[in-house]
Parts: structure tokens; C-alpha cells; sequence
């Protein structure tokens, strides 16, 4: 099984940023660990600030994937190309948060992502990601 995980904007300061909310791990450690307690999956990992860019990512990911974990950051709540892209694409995509999106400021209520996604994975700090995966090898 393969699996991309797309992350978007600011996560790339994760282990720095508002540690209180998104804790004290940088991504790059928490991959190393995910690659270590999956080695039966193929996990790759992209990252950008730029939407489009995470467009591009998806598009290719997602007709050569078996599934994606996509955490849009800000452009969840703001994106109808995000939206729009995991509609045509073949690969089911699992939304993922970090924090509680619900338990936060009202802007961070709406997604563009979940109309369109498999599942919604929110509120358990990284370990949201581990738990997409689990659902996906449910399923494989
Ligand atoms: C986030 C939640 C978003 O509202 C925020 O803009 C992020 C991270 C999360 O993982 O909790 O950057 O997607």
C-alpha cells in the first residue's frame, strides 16, 4: 500500500509554532516515527505554502496513490480549488487536523476539504495521521 501525506501552509514550522496548540514535535520527526511503525506502507510526504502547489501535489499523488492524508492548514477554510481537486481525483482522501478545528475561532468551522473527503480525522495532535492510516489498512 502507498499513501502520501500533504500537508499545507505553516506546518512546515511545526515543533516551533503555537506550541500549546499543535505541540512540540516537528513533522520531520513524527514521519520518521510513522515510517517506523508502518514499514509495510509506502509513505511519502510533500509540503507547501502555496496552493497551488499543493494542487500539483494532489493531482499527482492521486491517480498513482491508494490514499492521502491531506491537512490544507488555513486553506481548509478558504479553498475551492483544494475542494474542487480532491473531487477529481481517484485517490480517497482522509482530512486531517491536528487540533480541535470545532473547539476553535468560528473561521475554522468551515471546509472546503470535507464535502469532498472520505473521512474527517480532527483533534488528536499528530496522532490524527496514525489513526488515517490505521483506517486505511482497515480497509486494504
Ligand atoms: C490545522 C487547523 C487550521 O485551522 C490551521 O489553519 C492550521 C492547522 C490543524 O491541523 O489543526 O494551520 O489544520
Amino acid at each position: 500500500m502507498n499513501l502520501a501525506i500533504v500537508n499545507g501552509p505553516n506546518l512546515n514550522l511545526l515543533g516551533t509554532r503555537e506550541p500549546g496548540i499543535y505541540g512540540a514535535e516537528t513533522f520531520e520527526s513524527y514521519f520518521e516515527k510513522l515510517k517506523e511503525a508502518y514499514p509495510q506502507v509506502q509513505l511519502s510526504y510533500f509540503q507547501s505554502n502555496v496552493e497551488g502547489e499543493l494542487i500539483d501535489a494532489l493531482q499527482d499523488f492521486g491517480f498513482r496513490m491508494h490514499g492521502i492524508l491531506l491537512n490544507a492548514a488555513a486553506y481548509t477554510h478558504t479553498s475551492v480549488g483544494l475542494g474542487d481537486c480532491i473531487k477529481a481525483i481517484d485517490a480517497p482522501v482522509i482530512e486531517i487536523h491536528i487540533s480541535n478545528t470545532f473547539a476553535r475561532e468560528d473561521f475554522r468551522h468551515k471546509s472546503f476539504i470535507t464535502p469532498a473527503a472520505k473521512g474527517l480525522i480532527i483533534g488528536f495532535g499528530l496522532d490524527s495521521y496514525r489513526l488515517a492510516i490505521e483506517s486505511f489498512l482497515k480497509e486494504a
